[in-house]
């Protein structure tokens, strides 16, 4: 079969075939898809050998650039002697060093003792990951006699995942209003969304009045709070939303207060992204449970780590009769394959000294940001830390009006910058900017200003 032929049978039995994820299928089937088979660095390459810079790290996960030769070769060589082997009353090599290595890479970090963040609980995703941290601190309150503890608070605008425990603390309504008779009681407080603040406030003088809401709701049920949980420093699904300096901290703060677990869902922040290796680490923060995935295996493998303190692993301790085990687990928890990439791409960390490589491409990123925010009319904010930022475009500058959902006016620009050569994503109408952290400021360059020709393309055409 030549190659043409190939490709276009490979387009049929996609659209014949496969359901999307987040992809409005009737749109996707009237299209043709961009099919992927190979990739180099920050690139990835089509079946038609057209090249696209990465601009969303193929959702967030790679790290190191595609293909990377030692974590090809260290899966290589795991493949060969072990690809899975259950956790579920099995040990295996790579899931015990990761699991070492994990809690050093932490306390290296932060600035946690000996029985912070010590017991590592694998699983598979990032929404896995907090299914079990939701669990983890139910459970933590319920064995320890607490049975008044069945609720959460989250914040608006919040995204931690799609399985229903996660969709449960999520605070974003086009993904997550739908399935409200589905899930269970939370306590939503106020997102620190300064540019659209919902309590109407101005970020000069609200003295973060968002934080006071989340105060009265503690103060209120205190009794009822098994644990906050936050994405650290960046809300990043529901619009790469910064927080203010010390919100993080102060909501540390609330929770000692309160007495009531922090749970940090670092799937998305974690492993260099916000320019540090943990987003805690920009305010110190040291939660009670913290949810990796993502960036773990550098976007090798499905994994994730739900990592927990030394006081949460004793409360399921006891006889084999009192029931207080944790009863979940996945088929393919502590996957050997994906355990050896973690350990692979934490290796790279060090070899390439990745954390500190990323500042100058940091700062190349911010100046753009603000140059951008500064330059076009139909940029309402632009926002970010690290290597992780939106860009929110909006119909009327001065009254902050948004566009209509329906003029798909993000997806316009990621088509445009798609037909220059750069694959980015968005949501809603904030143009996501998340590329490899090893990417060179040249391809960094190259990309933010396709991006830029594409915001302005679009938005001077957008009609109000
Ligand atoms: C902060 C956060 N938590 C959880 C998740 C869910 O991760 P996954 O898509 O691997 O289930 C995401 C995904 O984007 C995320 O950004």
């Amino acid at each position: 079969m030549d190659i043409l032929a190939r490709n276009k049978r490979l387009e049929e039995l996609d659209k014949a075939f496969l359901w999307y994820p987040f992809t409005q299928m009737k749109e996707w089937i009237e299209d043709t898809p961009v099919i992927i088979e190979e990739a180099r660095d920050c690139f990835i390459k089509d079946i038609y050998g057209r090249w696209y810079l990465d601009g969303v790290s193929s959702l967030w996960v790679n790290v190191h650039g595609h293909n990377h030769k030692d974590i090809n070769e260290r899966l290589k060589a795991q493949i060969d002697r072990l690809a899975h082997s259950t956790l579920l009353g099995l040990s295996n090599v790579p899931a015990i060093e990761l699991a070492h290595r994990l809690v050093k890479l932490l306390s290296d970090n932060l600035p946690v003792d000996a029985a912070s963040l010590n017991k590592v609980f694998y699983s598979d995703n990032g929404s896995t990951a907090v299914e079990v941290a939701l669990k983890m601190a139910f459970g933590y309150w319920r064995h320890r006699g607490v049975a008044t503890r069945d609720s959460f608070i989250c914040l608006n605008n919040a995204y931690h995942g799609d399985t229903i425990g996660a969709v449960s603390v999520g605070g974003v309504d086009i993904f997550h209003a739908l399935y409200a008779p589905l899930l269970f009681k939370v306590h939503k407080s106020p997102s620190p969304y300064c540019y659209r603040c919902e309590l109407g406030l101005s970020r000069d003088d609200c003295e973060m009045q968002c934080l006071k809401e989340m105060e009265s709701i503690l103060s209120a049920r205190s009794q009822e709070i098994a644990a906050v949980i936050v994405e650290p420093m960046i809300q990043a699904a529901g619009g790469m939303i910064v927080f203010p300096d010390g919100f993080l901290s102060s909501v540390r703060d609330l929770c000692h207060r309160y007495d009531t677990l922090l749970i940090a869902d670092e799937v998305a922040a974690g492993f260099g992204r916000t320019g540090r290796m943990f987003a805690c680490q920009h305010e110190d923060v040291i939660p009670d449970i913290i949810c990796l995935s993502k960036g773990l295996t550098g976007g090798y493998m499905p994994l994730a780590a739900t990592v927990a303190s030394q006081r949460i692993f004793n409360a399921f301790l006891g006889d084999f009769k009192e029931l207080k085990t944790l009863f979940h687990g996945h088929s393919y928890t502590g996957n050997p394959l994906g355990c050896a990439c973690a350990l692979a791409c934490l290796d790279v960390f060090e070899k390439e000294d990745t954390i500190a490589s990323l500042q100058p491409k940091v700062g190349f990123l911010t100046r753009w940001l603000k140059d951008v925010a500064n330059k076009h009319p139909h940029v309402g904010q632009a926002r970010g830390i690290g290597l992780m930022a939106g860009v929110e475009l909006v119909r009327d500058r001065s009254s902050r009006a948004a566009y209509d959902y329906g003029q798909k006016v993000g997806w316009q620009v990621a088509l445009k910058a798609r037909q220059r050569g750069v694959f980015i994503r968005p949501l809603g109408n904030v143009i996501v900017i998340m590329p490899p952290l090893a990417i060179n400021i040249d391809n960094l360059n190259t990309m933010l200003s396709i991006i830029e020709e594409a915001i302005v393309e679009v938005t001077d055409k957008a009609v109000d």
